[in-house]
């Protein structure tokens, strides 16, 4: 089905065309119940059922398109934008976004590593190092903060094989899972930023049809952001453990309580988690009287 909102009409997102951010993006949109179905080789594609493109372009450009107003919106990793914002403050320049939203995914951090067998003892074994790396200015802004020297060689992509081409004696790179690092017999010795996913929106006024998507778009955002960690909770109370079993629950408010059929001295409660329950909260409510115990994914919240 071609989208039946007019171009004008519909939000402009940019996302990782490919890497560690590209599926979570997706997964992001998909949980918000935005179907993109066209395959992800092209450039750009429509949602069948939300007025809303997906621009699939290289992270580090993210930043300037948002800015460029050619996109509405960008997913980014924090590390793109403080590498871009220290790029334009050293050339005098602001910047033209607002950071919506902290998204739950892309957690890594930017790290110094160095060949497995070199020693190393403390960031002054840094010092006068050819470091390769795509964030020249976060990596010049550690050196500069530790008094050391430092000689930085840009490379656009494929930094980790930099040190075993010659190229450089060590580098400055994004740690997720730290298999890039383990597979290039690479070992990561300082962080120098820790870096997560966000929401990025472009400065310029958007017209009433897309403010008002986007509106709905945060509030999906935040309704599956929130429902990832909640839980549903239900139980059977004795009355008279009742208040020391609401208080067990973690961050849940105002519990519905319903008659057991059969037993009076018994409730059932029911009960919304806003955090994570654990198998040890099941095991203090055993030990306070609640028995039946259920504990039930959430899939989409609004508050
Ligand atoms: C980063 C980094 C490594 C990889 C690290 O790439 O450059 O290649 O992630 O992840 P790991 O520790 O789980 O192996 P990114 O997604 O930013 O892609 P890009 O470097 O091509 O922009
Ligand atoms: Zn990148």
């Amino acid at each position: 089905m071609p989208p039946t909102t007019p171009p004008q009409d519909r939000l402009r997102l940019a996302i990782q065309k490919s890497g560690r951010l590209s599926t979570d993006s997706l997964g992001l949109l998909a949980r918000c119940g935005i179907k993109v179905k066209a395959p992800k080789e092209k450039l750009l594609l429509h949602s069948e059922n939300f007025p809303i493109d997906i621009l699939f372009v290289r992270d580090d450009d993210i930043p300037q398109l948002v800015m460029d107003g050619v996109c509405d919106l960008g997913i980014v990793g924090t590390n793109v934008l403080e590498e871009s914002a220290l790029e334009r403050r050293s050339a005098g320049n602001g910047h033209a976004y607002t950071v919506e939203r902290e998204l739950d995914f892309g957690g890594c951090r930017l790290a110094l590593a160095l060949p497995e067998e070199r020693a190393y003892n403390g960031p002054q074994d840094l010092q006068g190092l050819r470091i390769a790396t795509t964030y020249p200015q976060l990596t010049r802004r550690y050196f500069a903060a530790q008094g050391l020297q430092a000689d930085i060689v840009y490379l656009s992509g494929s930094v980790e094989v930099a040190p075993r081409l010659g190229l450089a004696d060590a580098i400055c790179d994004l740690v997720a899972t730290g298999s890039t690092l383990e597979a290039n017999r690479l070992r990561a010795v300082e962080t120098i930023f820790k870096s997560t996913a966000v929401l990025i929106r472009g400065d310029r006024p958007l017209n009433p049809v897309k403010t008002h998507a986007l509106e709905i778009l945060l509030r999906r955002t935040d309704g599956v952001q929130l429902a990832a960690e909640a839980k549903y909770i239900m139980l059977h109370a004795p009355k008279a453990a009742l208040a020391e079993i609401k208080k067990l629950l973690p961050g849940s408010e105002n519990p519905t309580l319903l008659p057991l059929a059969g037993d009076d001295s018994k409730v059932a409660l029911h009960a919304v988690c806003q955090e994570a329950v654990f198998w040890e909260t099941m095991e203090s409510l055993k030990k306070a009287g609640a028995s039946s115990i259920l504990v039930l994914p959430i899939e989409k919240m609004m508050l």
